[in-house]
């Protein structure tokens, strides 16, 4: 929220729509949905922007690999994200797609603002170009071909006639922007970063490219599209209606705060400011850069192959479970580790065994010992646990205002610390006073009455403060402590200690955060996930069921048959009869109906195969044409879902959950060598 406005306008990034949403896109957006029921609860006008990103040509080669017209690919995948975020409890204020004609209207126009102001020129660039980043890439010079240092992917050379933005020109006012404005890159360690990069000297910034079709077209030289990254930075503004006449948003909302992760900061903190400033608009209020998601000690992206799969974490989970891990788990600005184990630890200690727990005994004592009615209470009944009432009180007061604090600068984690240290006070509380011993003794009801109201009331607090973290979880609290209407739409500020009405009758008491059994749901994940089985989609094998990493190899039909001990030694005779090619992944997509297979064709030197592997829900099937592999030629063919399959990917099964990892080869091997 700035100062002099009383608004608030968060946005995420738009997403690439080139495959379905993970975790690092969910977690982005529950942190911008957390922000603005945050400030609407707190009567900010408040608006949450979010969407896709559509073109480029990473887009286009998502497309054709999956052989269908780009339109109907992003459609596709602009419905699953929003189905996904929906699922999630997600409650954006507008979903821009860079396809709206709306956006081009707004780009276009923006182009030809920063053209009349002279800050674009026609010249030519070439360098060493990502297609999964979309972005050049600065690379030291070697002979060899670089690799993205994010995707671990080649780079490849563009050269190609380009208009440019003059971002040179703007180191200058960019510094004196992050120095007026300490608030403006966030966290500090990133500020610092984009200082030093700024230091160095800027380089004007490649805005066209000709290669590309599927983009907007440059205005005056349809040749060229506008780089994708130019028409996305710009969706910030076109959502609110610049640029265009479809919304009127602009004045009411701009400047916007953006939630963004570290890897596409410099986009957003320096080149995004720049078009900005070369434009005449007001900069963003805040960049804030995230951390990021790390699953098997990697980064978690759709490339790497080790995403989390939403659709399984939906399955299990509640999306306030998953909003209460991800606030809590991870400190906002740095990376973290997802597991499943910690998501259950974290939702059996802190949400059943912390908040709903506290909730249901202190409303079951109510039910019990007054009549399923709020008892009366004096304020500062002189008992014997009067002051230790006193202390809750201001614990919990304290935890408020802490909370407020915390979340008001983007510490999530240490806000509900905070919280929940309050909420481990109220449980001594209980513990200590022992309301079903008072309640044993007429003359200590008075006694039995103040520490259930203080416990309710406690419970009152925190159901009003933990709104925009656990939104289902505490509606539910408010209406069993028999409160009406919407809790969201309670403002902490109208908190007063003692608002419950003594009488009101309490609402009926369910489980809100029921207990997780662990070692059953993990069995569950892991039997949902195909990797814990293998690469090729069979039954469990041996290769399988090392701990960590194990090659799964060796089929368990070869096994079988081998004349060895039980000691698990094979003799090389028996290995030999493996036959193990190298080959290249010509074709790759999913088979409807079968989530967990893909269907590969595989140019193993002498053949072209088809391979079914059980990998869709850790690989998309674009990233692996073109890929080496390993195939077992040998294993004797077998049907899936009416379909061939005629071998066996080899691949690397990770971790508790098996992630299949699939193994290839640094140098460039020829299709059809033997592995032996
Ligand atoms: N389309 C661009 C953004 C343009 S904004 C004008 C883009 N899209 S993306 O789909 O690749 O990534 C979107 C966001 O997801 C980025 O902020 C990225 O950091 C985030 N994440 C992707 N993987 C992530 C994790 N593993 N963990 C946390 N966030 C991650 O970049």
């Amino acid at each position: 929220m700035t100062e002099t406005k009383r608004s608030f306008y968060v946005t995420t990034p738009i997403y690439y729509a080139n495959a379905k949403p993970h975790l690092g896109h969910l977690y982005t957006t529950l942190v911008a949905d957390t922000l603005t029921r945050f400030w609407r609860q707190r009567g900010i006008d408040s608006f949450f922007l979010t969407g896709t990103d559509e073109r480029g040509v990473n887009i286009e080669r998502a497309a054709a690999a999956r052989g269908i017209p780009v339109q109907q690919h992003v459609d596709e995948i602009v419905g699953e994200f929003q189905e996904t975020f929906r699922v999630f409890n997600i409650e954006y204020s507008r979903w821009i797609r860079t396809t709206d004609a709306f956006h081009k209207e707004g780009v276009q126009n923006l182009w030809r603002h920063l053209d009349e102001r002279g800050f674009i020129y026609r010249g030519e660039y070439k360098g060493w170009f990502c297609v999964y980043c979309n972005e050049f890439k600065e690379v030291e010079e070697r002979a060899e071909q670089p690799l993205c240092p994010t995707h671990e992917r080649p780079l490849e050379i563009v050269a190609e006639e380009s208009y440019f933005f003059k971002l040179s020109g703007f180191g200058d006012r960019l510094l004196k922007l992050y120095e007026s404005r300490p608030e403006f890159v966030q966290p500090e360690s990133r500020r610092n970063e984009v200082i030093a990069f700024v230091a160095g000297g800027l380089r004007d910034f490649s805005i066209s490219r000709i290669s590309v079709k599927w983009g907007i077209e440059v205005p005056g030289d349809p040749r060229h599209t506008i780089y994708v990254w130019f028409d996305a930075l710009a969706n910030y503004i076109t959502a609110l209606g610049w640029g265009n006449r479809s919304f009127q948003d602009f004045d009411r909302f701009w400047p916007a705060l953006h939630l963004v992760g570290k890897d596409i900061l410099r986009f957003h903190a320096v080149y995004w400011p720049a078009l900005l400033m070369a434009a005449g608009i007001e900069v963003p209020r805040t960049v804030f850069a995230h951390g990021m998601w790390h699953s098997g000690g990697r980064k978690m992206s759709k490339t790497l192959g080790n995403v989390i799969d939403l659709y399984a974490l939906r399955k299990y989970f509640t999306p306030d479970q998953v909003r209460y891990f991800c606030l809590r788990e991870m400190v906002f600005g740095r990376d973290g580790d997802f597991t499943y184990e910690a998501l259950i630890d974290r939702v059996n200690a802190d949400l059943a065994a912390g908040l709903g727990n506290l909730s249901s005994r202190t409303l079951t004592m109510v039910r019990a010992y007054c009549g399923n009615r709020i008892p009366l209470s004096a304020s500062n009944a002189g008992n014997e646990f009067g002051s230790e009432a006193g202390e809750v009180r201001q614990a919990v007061g304290q935890a408020v205002a802490q909370f407020e604090r915390e979340f008001e600068r983007y510490s999530f984690s240490l806000g509900l610390e905070a919280v929940w240290a309050a909420m481990s006070r109220v449980d001594k509380f209980i513990t200590d006073a022992q309301p079903w011993e008072l309640a044993k003794s007429p003359e200590k009801h008075e006694t039995l009455n103040h520490v259930l109201c203080t416990a309710l009331e406690a419970v009152r607090h925190l159901a009003v403060i933990l709104a925009p973290v656990l939104p289902e979880g505490s509606q539910a609290v408010w209406q069993q402590l028999g409160q009406s209407g919407k809790v969201c739409e309670f403002g902490p500020a109208r908190l007063r200690w003692g608002g419950l009405t003594a009488g009101g009758e309490i609402g009926e008491i369910k489980a809100i955060f029921p207990r997780m059994d662990k070692g059953k749901i993990m069995e569950e994940i892991k039997l949902d996930e195909p990797a814990a089985r293998s690469a090729e989609g069979r039954a469990e094998g041996k290769g399988n069921q090392a701990p960590t990493a194990a090659l799964s190899v060796v089929p368990p039909e070869a096994v079988a048959e081998s004349e060895s001990g039980g000691d698990g030694i094979i003799s090389i005779e028996e290995f030999a009869r493996v036959d193990m090619r190298v080959g290249t992944v010509l074709t790759a997509e999913r088979i409807p109906k079968a989530d967990k297979l893909l269907k590969l064709t595989v140019d193993i030197g002498a053949e072209v195969r088809q391979v079914l592997a059980g990998i869709a829900l850790y690989y998309e099937p674009e990233s692996l044409i073109g890929q080496k592999v390993v195939v077992v030629t040998n294993l004797a063919p077998r049907k899936m879902r009416g379909l061939d399959s005629n071998g066996m990917i080899v691949a690397a099964s990770v971790g508790p959950e098996g992630r299949p990892v699939i193994v290839t080869f640094k140098e460039d091997v020829p299709n059809g060598a033997r592995l032996k």
